[in-house]
């Protein structure tokens, strides 16, 4: 059995870099034991504050920002925390040669409905500054707090899984997760549909038409609303996730965030051999302006990702 120590030390040489991932995973660690408490401790609801991207906080939000922030505070090679429930970027140790972006907890609407949620990370270098594009990541990872709790988690390699044990310590099981080329799943919030694009009606359309439509397969459609639990699943046995460009997002840029929920899923999901796009181009291409920027989303599986680019290239 290999711990997430004994991975790290294959992974790289660089004890600090190890050392934040340690620091994240230990936050996810405690994390999930809130969340294991929380319906008997009370820490349900709304905490009657808003984030900077104009959402309700979730009391657990709120919790789950500020175990992380301990954390990294205790991290001397950390100096800077974005977090999506933090307005602005948290100075921590001045020497610190990492950046850390966070989504605390992802999925907070499906918190006290006891369905899977997460948290998400991306560590970037800290003398490139805090708008960096998602090539420039030196390592990502998420914890999904579901029937078992997950850390999936990539430096430069390959996308590594590890399951949380009774003990509180992590171990590996999946050395290198692999994203089939080939699916018949797809997830998208189909509510959405009179929002979409024309590309996104004519992939999905497609899609519900199974095979007797142009992609010729059947396909089933997943949809839980936790954006870690749906890549999760993506990353274990195929599919594609789209969170597009719709006419009600476009003014923001999309729904999902690029710092802490594109990037780090799209840099795991490389790793494992998935893709990812805006429909336009790479999303580890896109040059950030704002540490709490938008950006449409599609990750998964590669024939999927290039099946929904072409549709895009023709329109
Ligand atoms: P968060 O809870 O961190 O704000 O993120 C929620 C995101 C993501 O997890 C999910 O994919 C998406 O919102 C769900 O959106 P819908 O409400 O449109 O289903
Ligand atoms: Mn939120
Ligand atoms: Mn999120
Ligand atoms: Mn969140």
């Amino acid at each position: 059995m290999t711990d997430l120590a004994q991975w790290l030390a294959t992974q790289t040489q660089d004890i600090q870099l190890s050392g934040v991932i340690q620091s994240m995973a230990a936050a996810g660690r405690d994390i999930a034991a809130v969340l294991r408490q929380a319906p008997i401790a009370g820490q349900t609801g709304l905490a009657g504050q808003t984030n900077v991207q104009g959402e309700a906080q979730k009391a657990l939000d709120i919790i789950s920002n500020d175990i992380v922030l301990n954390h990294l505070q205790q991290n001397s090679a950390v100096s800077v925390l974005i977090s999506e429930e933090l307005d602005e970027a948290r100075p921590l140790a001045a020497d610190g040669p990492f950046i850390v972006a966070t989504d605390p907890l992802d999925g907070s609407s499906n918190l006290d409905v006891n369905v899977t949620v997460g948290t998400i990370f991306s560590v970037l270098r800290t003398e490139g500054g805090l708008l960096q594009k998602g090539t420039e990541q030196v390592a990502a990872g998420y914890v999904a707090y579901g029937p078992a709790t997950s850390l999936v988690v990539r430096i430069a390699g390959d996308t590594t899984v590890f399951a949380l044990d009774r003990a509180g310590g992590w171990v590996m099981t999946l050395a290198a997760a692999k994203v089939p080329e080939a699916s018949g799943e797809y997830a998208i919030n189909a509510a959405r549909e009179r929002f979409w694009d024309a590309a996104t009606r004519a992939y999905v359309r497609e899609n519900v038409a199974g095979e007797t439509g142009g992609a010729a397969k059947r396909y089933n459609m997943r949809w839980v609303g936790s954006m870690v639990a749906d890549i999760h699943r993506i990353l274990m046995r195929g599919g594609i996730f789209l969170y597009p460009l719709d006419s009600e997002t476009v003014s923001k840029g999309g729904r999902l965030r690029l710092l802490y929920e594109a990037n780090p899923m799209a840099w795991l999901m490389e790793g494992a051999g998935g893709t990812s796009t805006t429909g336009r181009q790479r999303i580890l291409d896109v040059e950030p302006n704002d540490i709490h920027q938008r950006v449409p989303v599609i990750l998964g599986s590669l024939e999927e990702v290039r099946r929904i680019e072409a549709f895009y290239q023709r329109q």
